[in-house]
């Protein structure tokens, strides 16, 4: 057996460092230090990316896992919903996370009807998403349902993070964006949460889950949840961060919190520029050669 190197035996957190406790080295956040990090009791985080410089700062941030979301749809492409795009879309936006970064765990999403169809399709896909877009594993929506496709990824080496709750993809069946396990709906979302963990995905998303069921979820399975809507009991958060940073303005979801407002921050500097560039004070002497 090989001696394991200081990087394999640091202490994996983002704590800060203290005298007794010195900063890890950059070191990969696994899929492993996430259930590491549940069984140790610590919470970690998870934002949206769709590109290198909100990435490298994301990852410079400490936080564990940056997802290259289908709702690059709405973020990046200008769609109303995650429901048209697609794979070659996603692609070279996962490329350009995962090369950004030195630490965070970079998750491809499967987008809508590029796995569904059968565990054969949805291996075919994840397998692009990880060669061409160096994701290091996938995320696609679904429970019970999903078990042929995620038995399928994990068996062939993709290791899969499940998506319950609200799923977007599902807008349309769903009737809406509408909470998922009210009342007697909550054995649906366990089930759900059961089958995927027993299928091995190592992580599961829950979207807009009531809080109580999303604890109980949380308390039962040995792999990490990561909510968004669904309550402080979560193993993890996730947030998309054009509304979790203001760059998106209009309606937001009850469940976001807004931690900077980059829309006003971008608009006056862009009122600046297009004020200095019609008063002739930009360029000035010192920008010009
Ligand atoms: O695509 C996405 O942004 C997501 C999150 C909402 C979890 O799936």
């Amino acid at each position: 057996m090989s001696t394991p190197t200081p990087e394999e035996t640091a202490p994996y957190g983002s704590g800060p460092a203290t005298p007794d406790r010195p900063a890890a080295p950059v070191k990969r956040v696994r899929t492993h230090h996430l259930r590491e990090m549940k069984e140790r009791g610590e919470r970690f985080s998870m934002l949206t990316a769709y590109e290198q410089y909100a990435a490298q700062t994301f990852d410079e941030a400490g936080i564990e896992v940056l997802l290259v979301g289908d709702s690059a749809s709405n973020n990046v492409f200008g769609n109303e919903t995650s429901l048209p795009v697609t794979v070659d879309e996603l692609i070279p936006l996962t490329r350009a996370v995962s090369r950004s970064v030195r630490r965070a765990l970079v998750v491809g999403d499967l987008p809508f009807g590029s796995y569904q169809a059968s565990p054969e399709q949805a291996y075919l896909t994840a397998a692009r998403f990880m060669k061409e877009g160096g994701a290091h594993c996938v995320k696609l929506e679904g429970g019970v349902e999903m078990v042929p496709q995620i038995e399928k990824l994990t068996r062939g080496g993709i290791p899969v993070m499940a998506h319950i709750g609200f799923t977007p993809q599902s807008e349309h069946a769903l009737g809406g964006y509408r909470v998922q396990g009210r009342g007697d709906t909550a054995d649906r979302v366990l089930t759900d949460a059961h089958a995927v963990q027993d299928a091995g995905a190592f992580a599961v998303v829950m979207e807009m889950v009531p809080g109580d069921v999303a604890g109980q979820v949380t308390k039962e399975l040995t792999i990490p949840t990561i909510g968004i809507g669904a309550g402080a009991d979560c193993d993890g958060q996730v947030l998309v961060w054009q509304d979790a940073f203001g760059l998106r303005t209009g309606k937001m979801a009850r469940f976001v919190k807004q931690y900077a407002d980059l829309h006003a921050t971008l608009l006056q500097a862009a009122r600046d520029y297009d004020a200095d560039v019609k008063a002739g004070t930009f360029p000035g002497p010192e920008h010009t050669f």
